[in-house]
């Protein structure tokens, strides 16, 4: 077996492949000047079994077609095996239709992977885990979680009187998960969503946080306006402390700065997708004993 960190997720390849000591084949890669990839693989392909790790956040076209063009390239080269981990899936929010005429993209992208080459999709915190399991492909597909993991390093680094919220129903799961690793209460906000004009609004918490070292969790952060509004409620209600915790990391550092200038504390996401700008914890062990467990 043997590893290719796509152009997206090179740190994270590199922990893999050394985690696992698995070859890590040389990806060069290049963008040419109107936006489009140059992809080379120096080291020959054969029927061994391969995997891409590419995470395929923004520009997730870029990265969805850069993960799809290494998957066809190892099929024509006849890899017994391609393998994607894809640590964060993209258009994977667009999976029931709201409106009518609606293409849902999460099934859609799904079939364009498979139709690449690929044997099998593992990624982390997929934003709908039933409807990726149910998609029909013949892909083999695993959701991995992070959540434990990540509740449970913040657990060891930070010593607080945590509260645990969800920033909507959809996630009071994993806040119920979390509140038990860190012994704490857990709630979550009401959050509407106007499906034309995207925009999220809150209803008044009808729970204590007072003096509370609150912890905000969520799968994603992208436009902000559910992190933002949802921490302007929170705040209101003077807890001790707001940590806000992200599993995808999808917006840019502006969106950050609105979240410190509101007066969130701490902002914390996991490396599925790299950023430098905010602190990150590294899950290369889940997805190295994911491996390690099922493949080798
Ligand atoms: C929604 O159901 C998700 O769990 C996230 O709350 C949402 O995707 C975050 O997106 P945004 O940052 O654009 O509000």
């Amino acid at each position: 077996m043997k590893i290719i960190a796509g152009p997206s997720s090179q740190e994270l390849g590199k922990k893999i492949s050394s985690n696992l000591n698995l070859p890590l084949l040389s990806l060069n890669f290049k963008h040419f000047y109107d936006g489009e990839s140059y992809l080379r693989i120096d080291e020959d392909i054969n029927d061994d079994e391969y995997i891409i790790v590419q995470s395929t956040h923004p520009p997730q076209e870029k990265h969805l077609i850069e993960l799809m063009l290494i998957a066809a390239y190892l099929k024509e080269k006849k890899a017994d095996k391609i393998h994607a981990i894809i640590p964060y899936l993209c258009y994977a929010r667009a999976d029931k239709q709201h409106l009518k005429g609606e293409i849902l993209s999460h099934q859609k992208s799904l079939k364009f992977i498979e139709t690449s080459g690929v044997d099998s999709v593992i990624t982390i915190n997929v934003h709908n885990r039933e409807a990726f399991l149910s998609s029909e492909n013949d892909m083999e597909k695993y959701d991995l979680t992070c959540l434990e993991y990540s509740i449970n390093q913040l657990k060891q680094k930070y010593e607080k009187k945590w509260f645990v919220i969800a920033p909507d129903e959809g996630r009071i799961n994993e806040a119920r998960i979390s509140a038990n690793i860190l012994n704490c209460d857990f709630n979550y906000l009401k959050k509407k969503r106007d499906p034309h004009t995207n925009l999220v609004s809150f209803e008044q918490p009808d729970f204590d946080i007072t003096n509370k070292d609150v912890l905000v969790l969520d799968d994603i952060i992208s436009s902000g306006g559910t992190a933002i509004n949802a921490a302007k409620i929170i705040l209101e209600q003077n807890p001790a402390s707001l940590l806000m915790f992200f599993i995808h990391s999808l917006a840019k550092n502006d969106v950050f700065e609105k979240l410190k200038y509101v007066g969130v504390n701490q902002i914390i996401s996991t490396n599925t997708i790299p950023n430098n700008y905010i602190e990150q914890i590294d899950i290369a062990l889940i997805l190295s004993n994911f491996v390690e467990e099922k493949f080798l």
